[in-house]
């Protein structure tokens, strides 16, 4: 394939080189299916009854993002530890069974970055030797899942002081890269808590919307409201009821709390 014929242009007119040129010269990882068992990744499953939920939602989220034109969307939380790599790897798992998708996840967690953990793998090299200006190129951070429509850009040594990170020319670099990326490829990316550190507004900016996970009983109804007026104008697509045990959840503790009913919470005033 001749990666000029992929150029796609950026507002200026530059040509940007998608992040993907070629999908199936991307190195690919086989993963290990007990540790994937055990943490509950159950989402490449299709026949798996616990895959379920997140079916639920992936219909949800292509759904929405079809209608709405939308390819790069973030998963959040309020507060740290509410099943955002576990969510953001499920629904990833899920899309990427879905027939002529590609779906991209990117660990943009950088300080607590869990996605080549929560998959049971390691790689050579990651996004954060790129973004610390170790390699060039943050094509050679990306790997395949499973041979199949999953691709991943993992990090795997935390940064500490991402912020600055998040301002970069690396940094804006790799998401001109993501928006080149066909039309056909959904971007997912593991964010930070809201609360935290301003990682997450900054990243927001160039996202389309964005996911919010409530852990349930944690989570509270303001954490919930300041999470999504922080975030403004990126609008959320939804809420994410994790670890619920009653009511229209079901065995597994998931449940998809959509008091938001995946409504536009604020409007982007640019792309
Ligand atoms: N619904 C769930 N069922 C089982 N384990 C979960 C669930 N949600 C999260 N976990 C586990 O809880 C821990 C924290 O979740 P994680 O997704 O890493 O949180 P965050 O990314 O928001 O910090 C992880 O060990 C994860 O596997
Ligand atoms: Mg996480």
């Amino acid at each position: 394939m001749n990666p000029m014929s992929e150029l796609a242009s950026s507002s200026t007119d530059t040509p940007v080189l998608p992040l993907i040129t070629d999908f199936e010269a991307v190195p690919s990882i086989l993963l290990p299916r007990e540790h994937l068992d055990r943490r509950l990744i159950v989402g490449f499953e299709g026949y798996d009854d616990r895959s379920r939920p997140f079916n639920l939602l992936r219909t949800r989220v292509a759904k929405t993002l079809k209608q709405r034109g939308w390819r790069m969307i973030g998963v959040t939380s309020a507060t740290p530890a509410a099943g955002k790599t576990f969510n953001a790897v499920n629904l990833a798992a899920a899309l990427s069974k879905l027939e002529d998708q590609r779906i991209l996840l990117c660990d943009f967690d950088l300080r607590r970055a869990s996605i080549l953990q929560m998959l049971g793998i390691g790689v050579p090299t990651a996004i954060n030797e790129y973004l610390d200006g170790t390699i060039d190129d943050c094509g050679k951070a990306v790997y395949r899942i499973n041979n199949g429509n999953l691709y991943i850009m993992p990090v795997n040594e935390v940064m500490r002081d991402s912020s600055e990170t998040f301002a970069s020319s690396r940094f804006l670099d790799i998401i001109a890269r993501l928006r080149a990326m066909p039309d056909n490829c959904i971007v997912i990316c593991d964010l930070p808590p809201v609360f935290a550190n301003d990682d997450t507004m900054l990243c927001m900016e160039h996202l389309d919307g964005f996911l919010l996970v409530v852990d349930h009983g944690q989570t509270t109804a303001r954490q919930l409201e300041e999470s999504i007026a922080l975030l403004r104008p990126t609008p959320c697509l939804g809420t994410i009821l994790n670890r619920y045990q009653g009511g229209f959840a079901d065995d597994y503790g998931y449940g998809y709390g959509d008091p938001y009913g995946l409504k536009s919470y604020g409007k982007r005033t640019s792309a």
